[in-house]
């Protein structure tokens, strides 16, 4: 596939979700607070944890799966990425936390405190392995990836928000950076959600 249609795709995808997370918020402030935490109703928690084969994910690309009716990113990072990630100073960031619900709630947005690890890795290290939620902290729309945006990561074309290749808010009006759900390598090519 050429990176035109993958973009094209990209582009179909976000505009999908686009209508769906307006749709979403039009319905009335107490709904959102609900999305915004990802605190599903018990029933739908039964039924919260899925496994996804990223087997076939190449290095510099990326997966979008659908988990509790949202989409996730699933994206392996090139070493420049990871790189471009190290060369922030985290107390520059717009959050400085890291939002990743697998570590501390007071983390800081460091790139390792970003990835998820795949088996035998050393804590703390770099990983290549991205796994966030596809929801614009701003008002949920779907931000485009594939090294969209003025940081090489993300971009949300709703308000203009730049995220970057750890899913860092870096500018525009989403007060927060995409948040990493409960997550885990459950063997050498299998993640699994929740
Ligand atoms: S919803 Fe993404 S910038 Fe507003």
């Amino acid at each position: 596939m050429s990176h035109a249609e993958d973009h094209e795709g990209t582009r179909r995808d976000f505009l999908y979700y686009a209508t769906a997370g307006a749709g979403a918020v039009a319905t009335g402030a107490a709904v959102w607070p609900l999305i915004n935490q990802m605190n599903p109703s018990a029933d739908v928690q039964a039924l919260s944890s899925i496994r996804v084969d990223v087997s076939g994910v190449e290095v510099g690309t990326q997966i979008t799966v659908k988990w509790l009716g949202k989409p996730v990113f699933i994206r392996r990072r090139t070493e420049d990425e990871i790189a471009a990630a190290n060369d922030v100073d985290v107390s520059s960031l717009p959050d400085p936390i890291a939002r990743n619900e697998n570590i501390s709630g007071d983390a800081p947005a460091t790139d390792p405190n970003r990835g998820l690890l795949p088996p035998g890795a050393e804590a703390g290290t770099d990983s290549e392995w991205l796994v966030m939620m596809g929801v614009c902290t701003h008002l949920g729309c779907v931000p485009l990836g594939d090294g969209a945006g003025d940081f090489g990561g993300w971009f949300c074309p709703c308000h203009g928000s730049h995220y970057d290749t750890a899913g860092r808010i870096r500018r525009g009006p989403a007060p927060e950076n995409l948040p990493v759900p409960v997550a885990e390598f459950v063997d050498e090519s299998t993640i699994q959600l929740g």
